[in-house]
């Protein structure tokens, strides 16, 4: 197999920073092994679309309103994936749980980045502001974030990197947001798109 890189298929809903990180982590030399070479978002207006385009990136639009029921979503979502051969997902912000039956297809080879140290602040309901919101309400001092495998469980599958971040005096949900972002997803989310590259490129041999 001549195949050089694994290619990455980047599922997104909003800003694209973890999209972001990603792109200038292939620019800087930090992944190798894999390359960013489809963006699908289920959201028009999100601006990870612009990110892709100023990247030179092709992106998709797939939304479930115009696709009319989850199954189909899931479907088109699955159509563009196998159009282009990608061998690993990354849900960068993406806010929608796959099936049991999407994930299945790709087992071990969805990666999620959450904005928390799991088993914490995690689970359905928990996405983005919301889980700041809640390690701020129950006082926590250390919060962190989680890149992890995707099954069928929202939020529960093999568990590959976590940092910790402080929790500081007079932290919003925004400025602890800003904090977890900086000081761990952006570092996270690279490294193991890296290394399950890798790996997927070393089982194609
Ligand atoms: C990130 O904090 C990400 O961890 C979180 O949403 C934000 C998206 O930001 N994801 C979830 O909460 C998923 N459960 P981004 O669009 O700038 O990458």
């Amino acid at each position: 197999m001549d195949q050089k890189k694994a290619k990455i298929a980047v599922l997104v809903s909003g800003g694209g920073t973890n999209l972001q990180a990603i792109l200038d982590a292939q620019q800087s030399g930090k992944i190798v092994s894999g390359e960013v070479v489809l963006v699908v978002s289920n959201n028009p207006n999100a601006y990870a679309l612009t990110r892709a385009a100023n990247a030179g990136v092709e992106a998709a639009v797939i939304t479930k309103k115009d696709c009319g029921s989850q199954a189909a979503f899931e479907s088109a979502i699955l159509e563009a994936l196998a159009a282009r051969e990608i061998d690993l997902i990354v849900l960068a912000g993406f806010m929608s749980i796959l099936s049991a039956d999407f994930t299945a297809r790709y087992e071990r080879r969805i990666l999620n980045v959450h904005p928390s140290l799991i088993p914490s602040f995690c689970g359905q309901g928990f996405y983005g502001l919301r889980v700041h919101e809640a390690a701020l309400a129950k006082g926590v001092k250390v919060t962190g974030a989680t890149v992890h495998f995707v099954n069928e469980i929202p939020d529960g599958g093999e568990i590959l990197l976590q940092k910790a971040v402080e929790v500081l005096p007079g932290d919003t949900p925004e400025v602890l947001q800003r904090r977890v972002m900086e000081q761990a997803e952006w570092q996270l989310l690279p490294a193991a798109v890296e290394m399950i590259s890798r790996e997927i490129l070393e089982k194609k041999g």
